[in-house]
């Protein structure tokens, strides 16, 4: 039995050396040690060895058994590693991994979010009104007479039926108003459009938020009060904020606000950022007019209303000096807001 034992040994090492795939391994090791294989059928016959001889057969056995196996072991992970390195064959892991590109918010959204969010804090809620309006709510509404210059052609953008590009987002008052009955709190960011010659401080396209407060009570104080808190909330508290008289047709008194910028390398200076008063009465009838009811009645109602260009925001809060940039998309210029 001590022969057979060596001879199988002998027999399974130089097969398993002469292996040079998974399935060849696998056979030999099925072929070996397998129920049916030929080691195992040997050690049978270990129950005819005489008893003084058993230890000795047995030991046999055991070193052939470990032998074989170890040299199956070392075969398969020999494979392995060949396999390995042809499936890395060409690669380089020393090269630096690629990065993930992630996008970022665009600084009009950005600034966008950041107004809408202090104004609800404040108790505004969003409104939203059609970016093709009729002269009604652009400009009659709001008090402005036909031979008001915003409403020339040079300065408009008409369609053939009458309609326009709404020039501002003030036609969202008009067109909550008419859907609601005060108090009302609102909100309106949106695009505006205008036939400007395009140059670092004007687009055709830019980006307002209206506001309107309606209730019975409303005072001038509560208009500066809360668009005071607002500049301070947005760029800082520190910020200087002035009001300066001005005329819109559609509040009275009225103002623009401007804010004190202090840019790097250049010294200060005012900036104007919105347009606001208190609505004028005319606006009211007109919207009774509407409505065919008195709840906005003048006698009733006052309310605050105000302005203000969002693109113009974002230029002072980060110091964009030419507001072209942000259309043009060029990532060198987003990247920096990422
Ligand atoms: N609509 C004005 C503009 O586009 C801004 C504005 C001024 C809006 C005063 C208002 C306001 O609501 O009360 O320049």
């Amino acid at each position: 039995m001590k022969d057979q034992i060596e001879a199988i040994q002998t027999e399974a090492l130089a097969r398993i050396d002469s292996a040079n795939d998974a399935k060849t391994i696998e056979d030999a090791r099925v072929g070996i040690l397998g129920k049916q294989g030929t080691l195992t059928k040997v050690s049978a016959g270990m129950r005819d060895v005489a008893k003084e001889d058993k230890a000795a057969v047995g030991q046999l056995l055991n070193a052939a058994r470990q032998a074989i196996t170890a040299a199956l072991d070392s075969k398969k992970s020999a494979l392995q590693d060949i396999q390995d390195a042809e499936a890395l064959k060409g690669i380089d892991a020393t090269l630096p991994g690629r990065s993930v590109h992630q996008g970022s918010l665009h600084p009009l959204t950005h600034i966008r979010h950041e107004a809408i969010s202090i104004l609800r804090r404040m108790g505004f809620a969003l409104a939203d009104g059609p970016e093709i309006e009729d002269e009604f709510h652009c400009f009659d509404a709001l008090n402005t007479p036909e031979d008001h210059p915003a409403r020339n052609e040079k300065d408009t953008f008409y369609f053939d039926s009458g309609k326009l590009l709404r020039t501002h987002t003030s036609s969202v008052q008009v067109r909550t108003m008419e859907g609601e009955a005060p108090p009302v709190r609102i909100i309106a960011p949106g695009s505006a459009y205008r036939r400007d010659e395009i140059d670092a401080t004007h687009l055709s396209v830019f980006n307002q938020l209206e506001g309107l407060y309606v209730d019975t009570d409303v005072s001038l104080g509560d208009l500066k009060g809360t668009l005071e808190y607002f500049l301070h909330e947005l760029f800082g508290a520190e910020t200087e904020v002035r009001f300066r008289p001005h005329f819109f047709p559609f509040t009275e008194p009225s103002f623009e606000i401007d804010v004190k910028l202090h840019a790097k390398g250049q010294a200060p200076k005012w900036i104007e950022v919105a347009g606001c008063g208190m609505v004028d009465p005319a606006v009211f009838d007109a919207i009774s007019g509407s409505r065919k009811d008195d709840s906005y009645s003048p006698d009733k109602v006052t309310g605050f209303a105000f302005g203000m260009g969002l693109d113009r925001l974002a230029m002072i809060r980060w110091g964009i000096r030419d507001i072209r940039l942000l259309i043009e998309n060029d990532a060198r210029f987003l990247s920096q807001f990422a």
